[in-house]
């Protein structure tokens, strides 16, 4: 089926190629942005404006729109499928949807700060009124990394390959020139900047040996948090006296997580709460206000689609979630198209449906004992696949019981399970809990967005002092070093 209209991206002037009746989320989406409340109309934070063309209105858009206080050339994003060309201005889509308004606690200070999520693929930097805690302004770009490869191994090897240098200054240029550009067009000057992010991140941006993270038992000694002058990095903003990379917690672990402990305010709560980010690491933490554990996962990149014979990530032709209607499958195929393949939330579903239909056993055996089950006409499931997910599904649920464990809880006691991270948006939690890969019932479980960017507004309210509490606190474990780690990972390979 041929791309017959197109959507133009203002002022980016990126014009995207997609078919009638095109979902405007499923395009949306492929450019990085969230959809807080999975579409369902309620956050309002998908709005676009309509500059050219036509998104018809139906009378529960409108009345939502009221809702929101917008007006007739404002649409939810959520609920818009594209039929004619049509330009939308997207900087007023990306302050609101990436400008995360989550509520945070901060005490009034001077100036104007700047709180960067320094993501593997995405960046994201809002600028504060530090005064009021008000985002007054927010941008996004794609990580220029990419270009040495989309996860960390590859970053890794690309830096051991003489590439450091070189994306150390792809990365300090693109967030210098973020911070320049909300800073000219609020006419302010910040006065600190905070970043967070994985440790690879961290390292590469700091200029750190990246090399004791390449072998076992990927050690960094410079974990800590780094600090640098705004002429150090070139970036020339006189009124910048605190540029601060925060610390990791472990090599795998970094401020990123630590910026979600924060967010979720795991360090003062008296009951246990965990928070979950199924990124590529698959990252981990349980604990309350006396102490906090936290681990990575070698979960590897399943949920991202890798390793799946048929994966992709959550792009034009991925099969994005799944759902039995009258016992029939119900694809969503992103971009309306022809389904090429399935995502990491697609593949959740998948499994969840086929355990719950019995085509697939609880050893993850293929019942009918053919090689593989049919998703779509040109996209199926494998028995190798079935075991990437329940390598990786056995990973993350393993490692969550070696947490409890350590604890000597169990997950009755507790409370809260955070998801973070904009893949928890699109997962079906239902789906979820049936395959074993989280064990609580779904009122505990809350999807929180962006953690890693909440805790790092939080962090340019507190000093030095407040993240050395949350350090001392947290503990990091290796997961692989629990003595019980190979029984109860082979245990949680079942998926009944
Ligand atoms: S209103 Fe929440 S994603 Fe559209």
């Amino acid at each position: 089926m041929p791309a017959d209209v197109t959507i133009t991206l203002f002022p980016l002037g990126k014009k995207i190629q997609v078919n009638k009746g095109t979902p405007l989320m499923d395009v949306l989406h492929e450019y990085g942005v969230e959809f807080p409340c999975g579409g369902k109309g309620i956050c309002g934070r998908c709005k676009v404006r309509l500059l050219e063309g036509t998104l018809p209105l139906d009378f529960e858009q409108l009345s939502r729109l009221s809702t929101f206080g917008l007006e007739k050339d404002w649409r939810l994003a959520c609920f818009c499928r594209v039929d004619s060309d049509i330009t939308i201005e997207i900087s007023q889509f990306e302050e609101i949807i990436l400008a995360d308004s989550s509520p945070f606690r901060f005490h009034p200070l001077k100036g104007f700060g700047i709180a960067v999520d320094v993501g593997t693929t995405t960046l994201v930097a809002q600028l504060l009124d530090l005064k009021t805690g008000r985002v007054m302004d927010a941008i996004t770009s794609l990580n220029p990394q990419v270009k040495f490869g989309g996860d960390l191994i590859s970053r890794i090897q690309a830096c051991l390959d003489g590439k450091q240098e070189e994306m150390q200054k792809l990365i300090r240029v693109k967030i210098g020139e973020m911070i320049r550009n909300i800073t000219e067009k609020q006419q302010v000057e910040a006065s600190r900047v905070v970043l967070v992010g994985n440790t690879v991140m961290h390292h590469i941006f700091s200029g750190l040996d990246l090399q004791p993270l390449s072998y076992y038992p990927f050690e960094s000694s410079n974990l800590g948090m780094q600090l640098f002058s705004s002429e150090q990095l070139n970036w020339k903003f006189p009124g910048c006296s605190a540029i601060c990379f925060y610390p990791s917690i472990g090599s795998f672990v970094g401020s990123d997580i630590l910026a979600g402990i924060v967010a979720t305010n795991m360090a003062e709560r008296e009951k246990m709460t965990m928070l979950i980010d199924l990124g590529t690491n698959g990252e981990i933490v349980l604990g309350h206000r006396e102490k906090i554990i936290c681990a990575s996962t070698a979960a590897g990149p399943a949920f991202e689609g890798a390793r799946i014979s048929q994966g992709m990530r959550a792009v034009s032709g991925a099969i994005s979630s799944i759902d039995l209607d009258e016992g029939e499958f119900k694809n969503h195929v992103i971009g309306n198209v022809h389904a090429k393949g399935i995502c990491g939330s697609g593949l959740i579903d998948a499994m969840a449906v086929l355990l719950h239909q019995g085509e697939i056993g609880p050893f993850g055996e293929i019942a009918s004992g053919d090689e593989k089950i049919k998703l779509a006409p040109d996209v199926y499931l494998t028995q190798q696949d079935i075991r990437e997910f329940q390598l990786a599904k056995a990973a993350i649920a393993a490692g969550l019981k070696i947490l409890l464990n350590r604890f000597g809880v169990t997950y009755d006691q507790v409370e809260n399970v955070f998801i973070a991270g904009g893949f928890g948006n699109f997962l079906n939690l239902k789906h979820v809990i049936q395959t074993g890969l989280l064990e609580v019932p779904e009122e505990k479980i809350v999807k929180m967005g962006n953690t890693a960017l909440i805790g790092a507004k939080m962090f340019l309210f507190e000093d030095e002092s407040f993240i050395q509490k949350t350090l001392q606190l947290t503990r990091h474990l290796n997961l692989e070093g629990d003595p019980d780690f190979q029984d109860i990972y082979i245990e949680k390979m079942m998926l009944a």
